[in-house]
């Protein structure tokens, strides 16, 4: 059980340290030590791998005290296009970007490991539950399937792979690397664990006003992390999806695994198909799952390795829900590009995204049955690869209609987060203006200052026959 929290203090100005000391029932002490000049919760789990392999966790690691300065050319490009599409908003979405010590972070728990102590320690130290104070968890219990109280209170009993309890021992390496997506046939022997046995799906999150942030957790194996750090925006395609118990959901473009994760928070499909392509991707995906998901669900969570385009014509209406989280210019992570040549370089790649982008998103519509659903996403600023991707799909086909979030995501969440673009009764300035029917095909998170969650664009599409 976490213990103490002992020290926050600061290292310098633009970098601040959190030291946690906790200690466990089997007086294990650890020490968690993060830098908040990091990034997005993908990178976060990079850096437990690296852990993994022996780095001290007491330590900040070199490439957290480096500096980052930004790749000219990718930031020349970001300022002519979203001035132009964004108006003033990008003027301070561009401070964001430029600022990474500015950069808040939402610490998802898992509800499959032992919390005994998280939510006191987050709260303590001023984070706040997201969804509970969007109402959103609430509108997540009533999507999933209904859970009795007495199912509840069996299902906290079950504390798979306890962090607390279950010494570090055997190896968790549960779920499949497939070459297809069909582990469910090539693995009868494993029964799919009955969802009223697992804890009750909730997804909860945690923020912080400021830019503190929650130190990430090593791997080790057999048991299962806690939390994973992540742009709070990331969780608002999982949010749209609505994903209920028992149903087939594909996750056409999974890796790192944030959302794959988050989906196991809100519900218990009867399979999660996480599909991605790139060998070294698809690596970190299944360490990801591996490190989050108990064993028993092995055989409802798989991963493929497929070309995203070829799933409309290989599973030609299979699933209830495909997510469509696209490779997209992901301006956080490009603006940091290494040097000026790689940053030309995917300048060039720009031109070829949203063509990409249509494929995989008509490829999904096409994997989904008829009145399932589809939700597309990007974490990049850029209408060609948001608004305009999903308006050429739709023009090309009939049978996919697009499903207006404002009530059900935009306004819950827009304490927390800036959406773009604004909707008529909320706009401020002649630089929001966007006409209002444009945010039936998508709504756009853009980081400002104080709130710095986004980008994030995502849509959802109901396949009607
Ligand atoms: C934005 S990332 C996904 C992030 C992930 N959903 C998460 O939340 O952690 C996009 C992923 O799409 C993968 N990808 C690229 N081309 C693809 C294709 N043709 N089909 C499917 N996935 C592809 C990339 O390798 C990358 O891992």
């Amino acid at each position: 059980m976490l213990k103490h929290l002992l020290l926050i203090q600061s290292l310098h100005t633009k970098r601040r340290i959190i030291c946690c000391k906790a200690e466990n029932l089997t007086s294990r002490r650890l020490w968690w030590v993060c830098s908040f000049n990091c990034h997005t919760g993908p990178d976060c789990v990079l850096q437990q791998s690296t852990e993994r392999k022996g780095a001290p966790r007491n330590q900040v690691t070199k490439r957290h005290k480096r500096e980052r300065s930004a790749c000219q050319p990718i930031l020349d490009c970001f300022d002519q296009q979203y001035s132009h599409e964004l108006g003033n908003l990008w003027t301070s979405a561009r401070a964001v970007l430029l600022d990474p010590p500015s950069w808040q972070y939402g610490v998802m728990l898992n509800r499959f490991a032992t919390l005994t102590d998280i939510k006191h320690i987050l709260q303590s130290q001023g984070f706040s539950s997201v969804l509970q104070q969007t109402g959103a968890s609430t509108l997540l219990l009533n999507a999933s399937s209904t859970v009795s109280k007495q199912q509840v209170e069996k299902a906290s009993l079950f504390l798979p792979h306890s962090v607390s309890t279950c010494p570090p021992t055997s190896d968790d390496s549960h779920l499949h690397l497939d070459h297809t997506s069909h582990s469910l046939s090539q693995h009868p022997q494993s029964e799919p664990q009955s969802s009223s046995s697992l804890p009750r799906p909730l997804l909860q999150c945690y923020i912080h006003p400021s830019a503190l942030r929650f130190p990430s957790q090593a791997h080790w194996p057999g048991q299962l992390k806690q939390y994973y750090l992540l742009n709070a925006a990331s969780l608002l395609p999982v949010l749209a999806l609505q994903v209920r118990d028992g149903e087939k959901v594909l996750d056409l473009c999974s890796a790192p695994g944030g959302k794959a994760l988050a989906i196991m928070q809100t519900a218990t499909p009867a399979l999660l198909c996480c599909n991605e392509p790139d060998p070294h991707r698809r690596d970190w995906l299944a360490k990801t799952l591996e490190s989050f998901l108990p064993h028993s669900l092995s055989s409802r969570v798989i991963v493929s390795s497929q070309d995203g385009r070829s799933f409309g014509q290989s599973e030609a209406g299979t699933y209830d829900k495909v997510l469509v989280d696209a490779p997209c210019s992901n301006d956080r992570s490009w603006l940091y590009s290494s040097n000026g040549q790689q940053g030309e370089q995917r300048l060039k790649e720009r031109a070829r995204l949203p063509g990409l982008q249509a494929q995989l998103l008509r490829s999904a519509l096409s994997s989904v049955r008829p009145g399932g659903v589809v939700v597309y996403s990007t974490c990049t600023l850029s209408s060609s690869e948001n608004h305009a991707v999903v308006e050429a799909v739709l023009n090309s086909c009939p049978e996919a209609e697009p499903e207006d979030l404002w009530e059900e995501l935009v306004i819950p969440f827009s304490n927390h987060f800036t959406f773009s673009p604004a909707h008529p009764a909320h706009r401020h300035s002649q630089d929001d203006t966007v006409s209002s029917p444009r945010h039936k095909h998508g709504i756009l998170v853009v980081p400002q200052p104080g709130r710095t969650w986004g980008p994030m664009f995502l849509c959802r599409i109901r396949r009607k026959k």
